[in-house]
């Protein structure tokens, strides 16, 4: 990256067609085809300080972020993408535009891309469709990267086929993100200031479910599906009134009933739609099915859960626990953790427990999570 750098900022003093300005493009590219022999694609991204690729920061991050980075910062881009077999003069258009102020984030055919980490391409594909001139990046901006799920949601629920692309681009951010790793998920910490909590929450589960089953070694199509999954588990809940979702206090038993009903209401949705992978009503009508036998509705003797729905279980509890709702307070991440080993080969598989606490937890969340309130009133979860 410290040629690519080099690349650039030669531009300014001799101009992109000088020899020295050339040989350090050419110095750039065994390095990344080297790292390419191994990823199909790698994106180096800027998240606060850091300059992160692979999982890892980079070395000269400090010098790249006054260097490239900043000037991606300026042309509102934060990440740069290179893929398996890319061309020198695919890389040469990216850093002519930047050096030119005209950095555009390169089409999907392109090998190099400029871009964003979450939220800022489905905003700018959405832009571009209405107003092609407004086009202009907003990176993770919590209410475009929900965009796609809540239009997802009125599709289902109008019975209209799901238009899957959305959806599909937005768990390929996810995906992008989770590979960047080191903190590249903490934009779902903005969601939780977002009003919506259906679709904070529905993201969120997607992006955990999208680690975990990562964790898990899924192929890409299954990781896709179980994240998709993830982001629908509680469709059914659009079928409840939002007076018991909200409801501070405890619940009656005939209200009880109803809420409990999500799981059921979400599965028929979800298979009536189309566009959805049939996975997400399997995982919606038991993701609060316990590997205890336990939960909610009652499973058929002998049942044995899709490994998608207790991936997807975890990663609901997870963000349903960590977030402050009207009936209690967020918990604390330790808690959070308390409650997971607590059930580990109880209700929850303990291996996926462990894998989850391990990979997953460890990674995107940092102790600085909200401030807990005091414990109140009884404990629901999802
Ligand atoms: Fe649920
Ligand atoms: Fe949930």
């Amino acid at each position: 990256m410290r040629e690519v750098q080099s690349a650039l900022e030669g531009r300014g003093f001799y101009g992109s067609e000088h020899p020295v300005v050339r040989d350090a493009q050419e110095r750039a590219l065994p390095r990344l085809r080297e790292v390419l022999e191994e990823e199909p694609s790698v994106m180096v991204a800027r998240l606060g300080d850091r300059v992160v690729a692979q999982g890892e920061r980079l070395a000269s991050e400090g010098i790249l972020r006054r260097g490239l980075f900043a000037r991606m910062e300026a042309a509102g881009f934060e990440t740069l993408t290179f893929d398996r077999g890319f061309g020198g003069a695919e890389l040469a258009a990216v850093l002519d535009g930047l050096h030119a102020g005209e950095a555009a984030a390169g089409s999907d055919a392109s090998g190099v891309r400029l871009g964003h980490l979450l939220g800022g391409g489905a905003e700018r594909a959405e832009a571009s469709e209405a107003e092609p001139k407004a086009a202009g990046p907003a990176a993770a901006d919590p209410a475009a990267l929900m965009r796609p799920v809540g239009r997802a949601f009125q599709s289902i629920l109008r019975g209209r086929p799901v238009e899957r692309g959305g959806l599909h681009r937005l768990v390929e951010q996810l995906g992008q993100a989770a590979r960047v790793g080191a903190g590249a998920l903490l934009p779902m910490r903005d969601l939780k200031r977002h009003d919506d909590y259906t679709f904070a929450h529905a993201i969120n589960v997607g992006i955990l479910a999208c680690g975990l089953a990562g964790a898990a070694g899924l192929d890409e199509g299954t990781v896709r599906d179980v994240t998709i999954a993830g982001m629908l588990h509680d469709a059914g809940k659009e079928r409840v009134p939002t007076s018991l979702l909200n409801k501070p206090g405890r619940l009656t038993g005939e209200e009880k009933s109803i809420v409990d009903g999500h799981p059921v209401a979400g599965a028929k949705l979800l298979m009536a739609a189309e566009g959805v992978p049939r996975l997400a009503a399997i995982v919606a009508w038991e993701h609060h099915m316990n590997a205890d036998g336990s939960g909610y509705p009652r499973q058929p003797a002998g049942h044995r859960r899709h490994p998608a729905s207790q991936i997807v279980q975890l990663a609901d509890v997870f963000d349903a626990l960590r977030t402050r709702r009207p009936y209690r307070a967020a918990l604390p991440l330790a808690e959070v953790h308390a409650v997971l080993l607590a059930g580990r080969g109880g209700p929850y598989d303990a291996a996926l427990v462990d894998l989850f606490l391990r990979e997953v937890v460890g990674e995107t969340l940092p102790a600085a999570a909200p401030a807990a309130e005091p414990a109140a009133a009884p404990r629901r979860a999802a």
